[in-house]
């Protein structure tokens, strides 16, 4: 059964900005967040079949919540994020913590590159694609790369409102993305193109919605509610999809996926 982690809403809120989705005058509500956080644990868990372990939520650190940027996982190795911004990188302390509880093995990037862990680096199949611009740096890939021994694709991320690359990117099986072609330039698109030979290619105004930040287990894809055109598509290639409200999420700018972090990346 697919392992996942997540982090309790109970400290999340929109205290700083840090991305184009964030404003302060736009709270969210602590009761909705909690409501819709319990909504996608029980899709993941009950119609989606995953397990979720839980790391506690720490205070001061609205940001917990998006595990997907604690690392990334593969095998018992995780790579140790390192944020870019200082408001998030107070949560390193406590994600290093929970991996060395629960066994991994845990490897870093030197000290002052930026590397925002799943948030920003996908497998499909064997291959690490990876984003950069907004907060990992290019120059993480390779590092990164040669941690997990595996090959890596960069793509930039031109769109600052699809900072991450899971906002924009996501990977559906060894041959499958969905993806959102504005947040790259062309040489990324062509990267995509040459590699991936089955593509979605996600609307604008639900890639606006978070569509292409969907957690992924075997053919279930559970994702934030509103992205109909992309689960109707989804359905025509076998997927079965699980829509849930979170847009007190979005006004974070994060979503299903970012809620997440993968656990178990075997090789
Ligand atoms: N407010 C958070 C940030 O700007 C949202 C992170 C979303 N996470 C993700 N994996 N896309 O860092």
């Amino acid at each position: 059964m697919p392992s996942l982690l997540m982090v309790p809403p109970d400290h999340y809120g929109v205290e700083y900005e840090i991305n184009p989705w964030m404003r302060r005058s736009n709270p969210a509500s602590p009761e909705i967040a909690r409501r819709q956080w319990e909504g996608l644990y029980r899709a993941l868990t009950e119609e989606a079949g995953a397990t979720v372990l839980q790391a506690a939520p720490q205070p001061g650190m609205p940001d917990m919540v998006f595990t997907a940027n604690a690392g990334l996982m593969r095998g018992r190795r995780v790579v140790l994020s390192r944020f870019r911004y200082p408001e998030r990188q107070r949560e390193e302390e406590p994600f290093r913590r929970w991996f060395q509880e629960q066994g991994y093995e845990m490897v870093e990037v030197p000290p002052g590159t930026s590397f925002e862990g799943e948030g920003d680096a996908l497998f499909l199949g064997d291959t690490l694609f990876s984003g950069y611009y907004h907060r990992t740096e290019a120059r993480a890939h390779r590092l990164v790369g040669e941690l997990l021994g595996c090959r890596v694709l960069s793509l930039e991320l031109v769109d600052p409102h699809f900072y991450h690359l899971d906002t924009c990117f996501c990977p559906l099986d060894a041959e499958t993305v969905a993806y959102y072609p504005a947040a790259f330039d062309e040489y990324g698109r062509r990267v995509i193109e040459a590699h991936v030979p089955h593509r979605i290619e996600v609307e604008a105004e639900e890639a606006a919605r978070f569509a292409c930040n969907a957690v992924v287990l075997g053919r279930h894809v559970v994702l934030n509610a509103g992205c109909p055109m992309l689960e109707r598509q989804l359905r025509e290639r076998g997927f079965v999809s699980h829509s849930t409200p979170l847009d007190e999420f979005l006004k974070a700018g994060g979503s299903a996926k970012c809620l997440t972090l993968h656990l178990d990346r075997w090789l």
